[in-house]
């Protein structure tokens, strides 16, 4: 153990992909019993194994008091295993056994929210994805471990609602005031998709007949006065369910769906079999108490558990390395659905800009690992936006290259194939290899790789032959732990525009396309390659990566007019909004003239105001001060960054400002009579009133208030009030005053009080330990936590020092309470080394100083990997 050279994480705590063994032993079935009391938890549990291979029995197990083990009836002493603070041994074990165990555990006083835990005064929830099962049984805790669930759940009949996986068999009473359920899980699943819940919960029902004739009961569990907030879900999980047999030909195949909301839960939501627990951000939906965009993320993640019964469930990840797995493809589902919901550009767009802030910097800093990891020492530091987001981008890459009736053949065969098996990333692409007949084996290296490639292209325009030649190159930045890197392939969806007319030319025609290139989509699969388009008549301009069709940086020497002429005529909604990103960097990074775009605004905006409101809104879209610092690898100035923005943003404001105001007097959320629509519209309204306050319209402050006090909406709402706040209007104080009184009940609304204040341009450090101090602010509940922490790090700049030490304390709060949060947030700092001096040195020594002062191995593995830059 080399502990000199790697002081935080021990060298031997690394797992290795090229390490993986078949588990020794099957488990047949397992029968639970899980008697929950209020200061202990007894859970029995009998295993029938069998062996597979040679070597000895292990049980993983966490944080358990064992009190009594047998195996094959006969009780086993301290002598017949070895145990220590991870795992249960039994060497020499036969090859059928019966295990029967009795451990205890302390859900009640378990704050890392993994495992079996108390999520508030009335209620027990389970979390086992990744590792958590260890922490309530002994068990081999690993995903190839596939078993039929029998669970009985017993706890005082305060807690009414008694939930495991599957269908209930019985139920009944104990007396002493205690009742118990029985419940049969018929499909075999590893013990990381275990659930069970206990307590006092009201809840929504629905059923669902599907495709095949089953009847489904659907079953929404939340605190009574969430109830009616849980229809927009209720409707979404029907949807789901549709869109699954109808895109990909899933039914569901239990009897049953229960969801269950709960605010104390670290990450979005969890895809138990049958049994999905929801954190109440991603599950409570409501035009009073929430915003559209939080609408709109209900609806894709109730898909997102809903498709993992497929992708996840009932095909699992033979091992962690695999995550990407089961999480690309699913998100890449839920992202098709979230298409077909409200425009299709902008669900694009929305998921194209979550890649850019946060996978792209991921994968250019220390963090960066390949979606598929060959290592790492803590699995759960691997929920990263690489893994789901480049996952899902790869799925689509073949998606897209394909079309949809291949893609099609290629899912069905995955189905076909390991239905009911935990597999690769390998067996993914070879059945859709098969399924479709195109040979997909070259994405496996997008998978085996880290870091974003860089592609280059160049055009030239041959007015005498009447040609145009595109030329690309690709290339990728070295990385330490990850040599030979390869050259990836790249589909490249692209248009020709004829610059005179803002006609597109006909790219299906084979007078004008060379071989290589199919309906739009040329697959760039070499380090270098030329094409060349024959018949273009007049000058062309050239639009690339449309839909944004790989996860690439592109570079093609564009004049500023040649993309204002794509915001303009470019019919690709995500290649028109990406034209005006590249416009305003240029103008951020490149002090280039504002004009072209502010231009190319005008000319646009009022056409797209009727046909897509939501697109209109986007293309005002100027990139965040956190984006812009992330295309920056050093000497990265946080407060020129700022200035550069607020200038840009004035001048839009001035220029634009009369625009603006006519476009906000004219627009009526109101009269849309769809969801999609007026939420369209009131993104607009909520831009134009930006831009008005920003102007100094002295009339804006009183629209503002208006608007605040005339909507039941909260995305008006909310949109007015930060435009008071953040201008530090006359009506500011009693504004926020007013939104505290009528939503203090309401965590998820309060949750937005505290983020808005966070991010206050302005804000300082009194604002900030205002809001830290405040009795609502709760360190027990990561979604508040997060509230003023998302908030800090939207604004990098004027409570600078105060919000990386903030950072740094909630790592060393949270490293023994919840090593999974504190982990998380820390990876906030991650670019600390692109700042410029002194600002630089102050967080690498804050950094170091945090070393000494963690034990979990997920604070360690991070801020190892944040140092070794
Ligand atoms: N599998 C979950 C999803 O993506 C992710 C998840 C939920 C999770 N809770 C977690 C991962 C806790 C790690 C720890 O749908
Ligand atoms: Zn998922």
């Amino acid at each position: 153990m080399n502990i000199a050279a790697n002081p935080v994480v021990e060298a031997d705590q690394t797992v290795y992909l090229k390490d993986y063994e078949k588990p020794s032993f099957a488990v047949d079935s397992i029968n639970l019993d899980i008697q929950v009391y209020t200061d202990h938890t007894n859970v029995n549990a009998t295993l029938v194994m069998k062996r597979q291979t040679a070597g000895d029995l292990v049980l993983l197990g966490r944080d358990l008091e064992l009190k009594s083990i047998t195996l094959n009836g006969k009780p086993l002493t301290a002598n017949d295993y070895s145990l220590d603070a991870e795992q249960l041994m039994i060497a020499n074990a036969p090859d059928e056994v019966i295990l029967e165990t009795e451990v205890i555990i302390h859900p009640e006083s378990n704050t890392q929210l993994e495992g079996l835990y108390q999520a508030g005064s009335d209620l027990f929830v389970t979390q086992n994805e990744p590792e958590g099962f260890r922490k309530i049984t002994f068990y081999p805790d690993r995903p190839d471990v596939l078993s039929v669930f029998t669970t009985r759940v017993e706890a005082d009949k305060k807690f009414p609602v008694l939930l495991a996986n599957g269908n209930l068999m019985e139920a009944g009473e104990t007396g002493e005031g205690r009742h118990y359920t029985i419940w049969e899980d018929p499909t075999k699943k590893p013990a990381y998709l275990f659930a069970c819940v206990v307590g006092d919960l009201a809840v929504l029902k629905d059923s669902y007949v599907t495709s095949e004739g089953r009847n489904v009961a659907l079953e929404i569990y939340a605190v009574e006065k969430d109830i009616p907030k849980c229809h927009i879900a209720m409707e979404a999980l029907k949807h789901s369910m549709r869109w699954d047999e109808e895109h990909y030909g899933r039914p569901y195949d239990l009897d049953n769906y229960m969801i269950v909301a709960t605010s104390a839960f670290n990450m979005g939501a969890m895809e138990n079999k049958g049994l999905n627990i929801f954190n109440t951000s991603c599950v409570l939906a409501d035009e009073e108490f929430t915003t559209d965009a939080a609408i709109m993320r209900v609806q894709s993640v109730i898909a997102h558990e809903y498709f993992h019964n497929w992708t996840g469930n009932r095909i699992t990840c033979r091992d962690w390395f695999q995550l990407c797995l089961k999480e690309g493809l699913t998100v890449f589902r839920d992202q098709s659905f979230s298409e077909d919901l409200q425009s299709a550009a902008v669900q694009r767009i929305d998921d194209v800009a979550v890649l850019k802030a946060h996978q792209f910097p991921e994968d250019s800093g220390p963090l960066s690992h390949p979606p598929r990891p060959d290592h790492f020492v803590e699995i759960n530091n691997f929920y990263t936006a690489t893994v789901y987001e480049k996952g899902a981008e790869i799925n689509r890459m073949m998606s897209t290259l394909l079309g949809k009736e291949k893609f099609r053949q290629g899912t069905d065969e995955y189905f076909r194939r390991h239905d009911g098996q935990a597999v690769t990333v390998e067996d993914w692409v070879a059945a859709l290899t098969a399924g479709s007949g195109v040979d997909l084996s070259a994405f496996l290296i997008w998978y085996n790789q880290p870091g974003t490639p860089k592609l280059e292209a160049q055009g030239e325009y041959n007015a005498a032959a009447q040609t145009y030649t595109l030329s690309f190159k690709q290339s990728l930045k070295a990385h330490a732990k990850y040599p030979n890197l390869k050259a990836v392939p790249i589909p490249v969806a692209l248009a020709l525009f004829n610059a005179e007319t803002g006609e597109q030319y006909a790219l299906n025609s084979s007078a004008l396309f060379e071989n290589g290139v199919k309906d739009g989509v040329y697959l760039f699969d070499q380090d270098t390659a030329t094409i060349e388009f024959t018949g273009v008549t007049a000058k062309p301009v050239v639009s690339l990566l449309r839909n944004f069709s790989a996860p690439v940086n592109l570079e093609f020497n564009y004049s500023d007019e040649e993309l204002a002429f794509l915001v303009q005529y470019e019919t690709n909604g995500f290649n028109q909004w990406q034209a005006t990103q590249t416009l305003l960097e240029r103008i951020l990074l490149n002090g280039h003239d504002a004009e072209v775009y502010i231009q190319a605004i005008k000319n646009t905006i009022p056409d797209l105001v009727e046909k897509d409101p939501l697109l209109a809104s986007r293309l005002f879209d100027v990139p965040s001060e956190g984006y812009l610092g992330s295309r920056i690898d050093a000497d990265y100035k946080p407060v020129e960054i700022q200035e550069k923005r607020n200038a840009l943003l004035n001048t839009l404001a001035r220029e634009l400002g009369e625009f603006c105001k006519a476009t906000y007097l004219a627009l009526d959320p109101d009269l849309q009579k769809e969801f999609s629509q007026a939420m369209g519209v009131r993104a607009l309204k909520n831009i134009m009133l930006t831009m008005l306050a920003r102007q100094g319209d002295s009339e804006a402050f009183d629209l503002a208030h208006v608007q605040y006090l005339n909507t039941g909406n909260m995305s008006e709402r909310l949109g007015a009030l930060k435009v008071l706040v953040w201008n530090d209007a006359p009506q500011a104080k009693d504004t926020l005053a007013d939104f505290y009184n009528r939503f203090k009940d309401e965590a998820l609304s309060l949750d937005q009080w505290f983020m808005l204040q966070a991010a206050h341009p302005k804000a300082t450090v009194e604002s900030i330990q205002y809001l830290i101090s405040h009795p609502d602010y709760d360190l027990g509940t990561p979604n508040r936590i997060r509230s003023v922490s998302g908030g800090l790090n939207a604004n990098p700049v004027n409570t600078w020092g105060f919000a990386v030490q903030h950072y740094i304390d909630l790592a060393k709060y949270l490293d023994e309470k919840n090593p999974i949060l504190g982990s998380r947030l820390l990876q906030v700092l991650s670019r600390w080394y692109t700042l410029a001096e002194p600002q630089r040195s102050d967080v690498k020594t804050a950094l170091e100083a945090l070393k000494s002062q963690v034990k979990s191995k997920n604070v360690a593995e991070t801020l190892n990997s944040m140092l070794s830059v």
